[in-house]
C-alpha cells in the first residue's frame, strides 16, 4: 500500500525528472521526447502507427501511473486542444492538466515559441501532451499566396522540431482557413490538417463559467475542442470543464487516440466515435 508520504516522494521524483528533461538541449535526449518524434517517411505517408501515442503505450504518467489505453470507438472520447501559445499562462495550464491527468494538444505559433522556448520544451516532455503546428505568425493562409503560406507552415515545422525535438504531425491553419495549396504543404510536411468540432469561444467571452456553458452543448463523442492557452479565463475554466465532461461520461484523450491513424494533407474536424 502506498502511504501519502511515499506517494509524494514518487510525484516529487517524477517532477524532478520532468524538470531535468526541460533543461536538456533543444534536440532533447529524454525518452519522452524521442517517444514522440516519429515522423512519416515520405510526403504521402499516412501518419505513422501509434507507438508515439501516450494513451496507447505503457508510458508512466507524471504521477507514476501508466496511462490507460483508450479505444474511442468504444468509449465516449473528447480531446482538448489549445492554440496560439506557448505563453506565460501555459505552464499553469500544464500543471492543471497533469494534476487532473488530462492529455491535450498544443498548436504552437512560431513567434510565441521564440519567446517561450522553455515552455514548449516542457509541453514536449510532459507525457500525454501533443505538440502541433499553428504557423509561424498566425496569418490567414488563404490570403497570403502559396509561397508565403508554405513558408509559414514549413518554417514553423522546422522551428518546433529544432526547439522541442518533436516533429509535429498535425497542422491547424489559423482561423481554420485552408485550401488545396495549404493542404499540399501539410502533406509535404507529413501533417494532417486538424480543425475542431467545438469552439470554446474564449476569444469572445472572458468568464470561465461562460466558456464552460458555451462549450458543453457542442460536445458529442469524438469532439475536438478548440481553446486558447493565452487567456487567463480559459485556464481557469479547464478544471470545471474537465469535471463536467467526466460527469457526462466522457474520457479525455489526446489527438492520437481520438483521431486514430491519419493521412497527411487530409482534413479532420472530429475524431472517431
Ligand atoms: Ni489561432
Amino acid at each position: 500500500m502506498i502511504t501519502p508520504t511515499r506517494f509524494l516522494a514518487v510525484v516529487g521524483c517524477a517532477l524532478t525528472l520532468l524538470l531535468a528533461s526541460c533543461a536538456t538541449s533543444p534536440s532533447g535526449d529524454g525518452s519522452a521526447l524521442t517517444r514522440t518524434t516519429a515522423a512519416p517517411s515520405g510526403p504521402d505517408a499516412a501518419t505513422p502507427s501509434r507507438p508515439a501515442s501516450p494513451g496507447t503505450s505503457a508510458t508512466p504518467s507524471p504521477t507514476g501511473r501508466a496511462a490507460p489505453s483508450v479505444d474511442c470507438r468504444k468509449v465516449k472520447c473528447v480531446a482538448l486542444t489549445f492554440d496560439d501559445g506557448p505563453g506565460p499562462l501555459t505552464g499553469g495550464l500544464l500543471d492543471t492538466l497533469v494534476r487532473e491527468r488530462v492529455p491535450a494538444a498544443f498548436f504552437l505559433v512560431g513567434r510565441m515559441l521564440r519567446q517561450h522556448p522553455e515552455v514548449a520544451r516542457r509541453i514536449a516532455s510532459t507525457p500525454g501532451m501533443t505538440i502541433a503546428n499553428h504557423t509561424l505568425s498566425h496569418p490567414m493562409l488563404t490570403r497570403i499566396g502559396a509561397a508565403e503560406a508554405r513558408r509559414e507552415i514549413v518554417g514553423n515545422t522546422a522551428l518546433i522540431t529544432k526547439v522541442t525535438g518533436v516533429r509535429p504531425r498535425y497542422l491547424r491553419p489559423p482561423y481554420g482557413l485552408h485550401n488545396a495549396a495549404v493542404d499540399a504543404v501539410a502533406r509535404s510536411q507529413g501533417q494532417a490538417v486538424v480543425l475542431w468540432s467545438a469552439g470554446a469561444l474564449d476569444w469572445q467571452y472572458d468568464k470561465p463559467g461562460r466558456i464552460v456553458e458555451v462549450t458543453l452543448p457542442q460536445i458529442a463523442p469524438g469532439a475536438i475542442v478548440l481553446a486558447h492557452d493565452i487567456h487567463p479565463w480559459t485556464v481557469k475554466a479547464v478544471p470545471t470543464l474537465v469535471a463536467k465532461l467526466r460527469a457526462k461520461g466522457y474520457t479525455l484523450v489526446g489527438l492520437d487516440d481520438i483521431l486514430g491513424p491519419t493521412k497527411a494533407g487530409r482534413t479532420y474536424v472530429r475524431g472517431r466515435h
